[in-house]
């Protein structure tokens, strides 16, 4: 077949970034760059939406050149521009589809609007080649749901978090505890001296036979048992911290991997079991996630962390997945802040 090659854009939350895909050569990501903005937001405790998106009208440009050059060609080789169009923080999926309306219009070249959460979901098609349908658990610090994937536009919601995502609530259990951010890395660190079952956790919503879930109670439960730690104790040592921590992480896995084994059961027909998000790096989570396919007898696909992250190799790879299909978008296309799947 012949080789597509995508320009891709991503400034959806706090990274930008820019990708050159190859789609239908064997080794499709010819480069993918990633600014992020961690250092922007940190002394706010939380991405602040104008300062993200005036980062990313300053950095969009850079990201692309840099992408280009990574890929060692130019805007000459690119046959079509993919972008986040949503959904996100406005300002920043503006900035990005700006620019690509900018390079598609000056360069005569076709244009495509992608879904973010489309994104991350068709990732492993892109790392590891799998075949429709399959099951995507999608677990960020922003997203939490639990996808049936039958093609490039074709997605089920199974189910997903009704409050907090989980990485939200790593990152607030880190700072209920005195942990640096991001919060995911520093839990799971701290969790690897700790004895999960010192503390009961509670394993929200197990008792509802959907794939629904919610750990915002699991985050207020944290912050109860410190609080009668520090009554007890008269501070919080780092073994009791440690303690807290793979508890915490141990309710989060036994959530997720409960409410997977239910979607994998509405899915028979599955091929595979795949997830993506910054939380798929958590290894507690991912030896819950690969034994139970394992029990289902399913492949388990975690993409490599960099691709797991936000990224704009997903978002060229989604472009060209939906190009192929006869997909195209025009200058009118919108900037959407809401955009369910
Ligand atoms: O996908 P991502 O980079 O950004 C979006 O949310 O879009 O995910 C970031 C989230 C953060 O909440 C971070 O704390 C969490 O992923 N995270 C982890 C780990 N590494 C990152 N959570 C648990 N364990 C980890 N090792
Ligand atoms: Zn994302």
């Amino acid at each position: 077949a012949q080789v597509l090659t995508v320009l891709g854009l991503e400034s959806s939350c706090d990274d930008t970034a820019s990708a050159v895909v190859r789609f239908g050569a064997p080794t499709p990501i010819a480069s993918s760059v990633v600014y992020g903005q961690t250092a922007l937001h940190a002394e706010f405790g939380g991405v602040v939406p104008e300062i993200a998106a005036r980062a990313h009208a300053e950095k969009i440009d850079l990201a692309v050149e840099a992408a280009l050059q990574e890929a060692d060609i130019t805007l000459d080789a690119i046959d079509a521009i993919a972008v986040t169009a949503g959904p996100g923080l406005i300002g920043g999926v503006l900035a990005g589809v700006m620019c690509a309306k900018g390079l598609a219009a000056t360069r005569g070249l076709p244009l495509i609007g992608v879904n973010h959460l489309a994104g991350h979901a068709l990732t492993p098609r892109m790392t590891d080649g799998i075949a429709f349908p399959y099951v995507m658990l999608l677990v960020s610090g922003g997203h939490c749901q639990f996808l049936r994937v039958d093609g490039p536009d074709d997605f089920t919601r199974l189910g997903g978090t009704i409050d907090d995502a989980p990485g939200e609530a790593f990152d607030k259990t880190a700072r209920i505890l005195g942990l640096p951010q991001p919060g995911g890395p520093s839990v799971e660190v701290a969790a690897q001296s700790g004895d999960p079952k010192t503390f009961a956790l509670p394993r929200p919503l197990l008792d509802r036979p959907n794939c629904d879930m919610s750990f915002s109670g699991l985050k207020t439960a944290v912050l109860r048992a410190r609080d009668a730690v520090i009554a007890r104790d008269g501070g919080l040592h780092e073994a009791v911290r440690a303690d807290l921590c793979a508890a915490f992480q141990a309710a989060v896995r036994d959530v997720l991997v409960a409410k997977s084994r239910r979607a994998l059961a509405l899915c028979p027909d599955a091929t595979t079991f795949a997830v993506a998000g910054g939380v798929a790096a958590n290894q507690t989570l991912r030896a819950g996630l690969t034994q139970l396919a394992d029990e289902a007898g399913l492949p388990f696909c975690a993409p490599p962390l960099r691709l797991c992250t936000d990224n704009a190799a997903m978002i060229a790879w989604a472009g060209a997945e939906r190009l192929a299909l006869g997909a195209r978008d025009d200058m009118t296309l919108a900037a959407r802040p809401r955009w369910p799947l």
